[in-house]
């Protein structure tokens, strides 16, 4: 048994904004990371953080941008504490080092993207922000007091009369089983993207976190809301990685193989319409077997503004001197997951989400591009206060391990193509039973009993993940009838 004041499950930019915070305390505290530090979805975010940092700017418009793009479903509380304390957020990080690109007269560079009424995005790097910030934030939290813990994958919270105690995990490398005493366990597992067949996110991105909550007793909520980049770099049917909205916000436009401009007509803001319109038409082009290419002719300086787009292009034989990329949509951000208010509180004491794996309401039914670094930081911040501000011992509980050994699951394949097909960009009502027949096929007792851990290994955890969260989704999108932002329905 490790003993430890704070334990972070992931190590992205929510779970490191929160252990900057804390380590200057006298905390102990733990991280663990299923991969190593830098393969979480932070570290590939392209695109930056929104703020109303300029001065032709205004917070009040950040909250509208951010309640339109998410079809007013939003938490309107939560998303005006994000907006308006996010411009002290950034300039306190600004002062801890960390260094966003600059314009011809050293201010800040503010970039466009889709649904933002003005230029409002700071970035680093070109399209390097995710990794950028998470470098700051590491430099951040080296001190003796923290603790990180790779490729490590968390099995289960452990959790007895609705207060968490910590977590039990197992080493990918030596297979040793650890059980962590925790004051505070906080869950920042990333969303869901591994479980399409084309994402932007990490390999590591597997749903763990809603499906460790869901077997806790946690509330989950808006699962059914799933952004899809329209801009995966795409050949063949395969994706290898994101095109930034930021090209397009820059000047690229969507056309296909006649070089004709496929948004014009389809909403009033064109190639920067809100990210839900823009794969549904992407899509639709793809099913029906046309190509569908950004074409970046009107984009200055492409390679030194997006290097990381330049170096996934070149990796993948695209010559940008032809100026068109091929590009299909991909699964990118899950706006819902475990409930929690902006503190990162969930229903089970002691147990907190943070980034994308909670839900706090602030990305509605469709997340605002850029909006979500920014809520790592912003939440990630007020989570570590209020974890300073109520002290809380964990208490010594009994941990009743499952019983259950799988012993046949479907391939990762597999399950990434249900989703697609049932749960993806277009999903119909009259349909979804049987996708949740399928995925009750595989758990008699609907996903709700613990593993054996001795007699399952992590892999298959990371299967029975996928199943358990896909399965939540399904339900989720089942219930909701009505087509809304991301949710589109026929
Ligand atoms: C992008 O660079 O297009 C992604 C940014 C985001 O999802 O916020």
């Amino acid at each position: 048994m490790i003993k430890t004041d704070i334990l972070i499950i992931g190590a992205g930019i929510g779970a490191l904004s929160i252990a900057s915070e804390l380590c200057k305390y006298n905390k102990k505290i733990t991280i663990v990371t299923k991969g190593n530090v830098k393969s979480c979805n932070s570290s590939l975010a392209q695109g930056g953080i929104s703020v109303a940092l300029s001065d032709k700017d205004d917070y009040h418009w950040h909250y509208e941008d951010t309640m339109t793009a998410g079809c007013n479903l939003n938490d309107s509380d939560a998303v005006m504490k994000l907006v308006s304390k996010a411009p002290s957020v950034i300039k306190e990080f600004i002062d801890t080092g960390m260094e966003f690109d600059k314009d011809e007269n050293g201010d800040l560079a503010f970039g466009r993207e889709g649904a933002h009424r003005l230029n409002r995005i700071i970035h680093a790097g070109g399209d390097r922000t995710g990794l950028r910030v998470v470098e700051q934030l590491l430099r951040n939290v080296a001190s003796p007091n923290v603790d990180i813990r790779q490729n490590e994958m968390a099995l289960d919270l452990r959790v007895e009369n609705g207060s968490c105690s910590g977590v039990i995990t197992r080493s990918f490398k030596t297979g040793e089983i650890t059980y962590y005493q925790a004051n505070y366990t906080i869950l920042a597992t990333g969303g869901i993207g591994q479980l399409y067949p084309a994402t932007s996110n990490d390999t590591t991105i597997t749903g763990d976190g809603i499906a460790m909550a869901y077997r806790a007793g946690c509330e989950l909520k808006n699962l059914e809301f799933i952004q899809f980049h329209p801009t995966m770099l795409t050949i063949n049917g395969k994706a290898y990685g994101l095109v930034s909205e930021a090209v397009r916000g820059a000047g690229g436009i969507l056309v296909n193989e006649k070089g004709e401009k496929i948004m014009e007509g389809i909403h009033p803001q064109k190639d920067l319409a809100p990210r839900d319109v823009v794969s549904r038409e992407v899509y639709a082009h793809y099913l029906k077997g046309e190509k569908i290419f950004l074409d970046i002719s009107a984009v200055d300086d492409f390679e030194a503004k997006f290097p990381t787009v330049t170096e996934i292009c070149l990796e993948h034989g695209i010559n940008l001197n032809d100026k068109l990329i091929p590009v299909a949509p991909g699964a990118h951000f899950h706006m819902g997951g475990v409930k929690a208010s902006p503190e990162g509180i969930t229903n089970i004491k002691g147990l907190f989400a943070v980034g994308e794996t909670a839900c706090t309401g602030v990305h509605g039914a469709n997340r605002l591009a850029s909006n979500s670094l920014l809520e790592g930081l912003v939440f990630g911040k007020l989570t570590a206060d209020h974890i300073l501000n109520n002290e809380r011992t964990a208490s010594e509980i009994t941990d009743n391990d499952g019983k259950i050994t799988v012993s046949s699951l479907p391939s990762k394949k597999e399950i990434q193509d249900q989703m697609m097909n049932f749960v993806g960009i277009v999903r119909h009502s009259n349909e979804m039973q049987k996708i949740i027949n399928w995925f009750e096929s595989y758990s008699p007792d609907k996903f709700s009993s613990k593993l054996n851990i001795e007699s399952n290994s992590n892999d298959t955890y990371e299967l029975y993940n996928m199943l358990t969260a896909g399965w939540l989704i399904a339900k989720a999108a089942s219930k909701r009838k009505e087509s809304i932002g991301a949710h589109y329905t026929v």
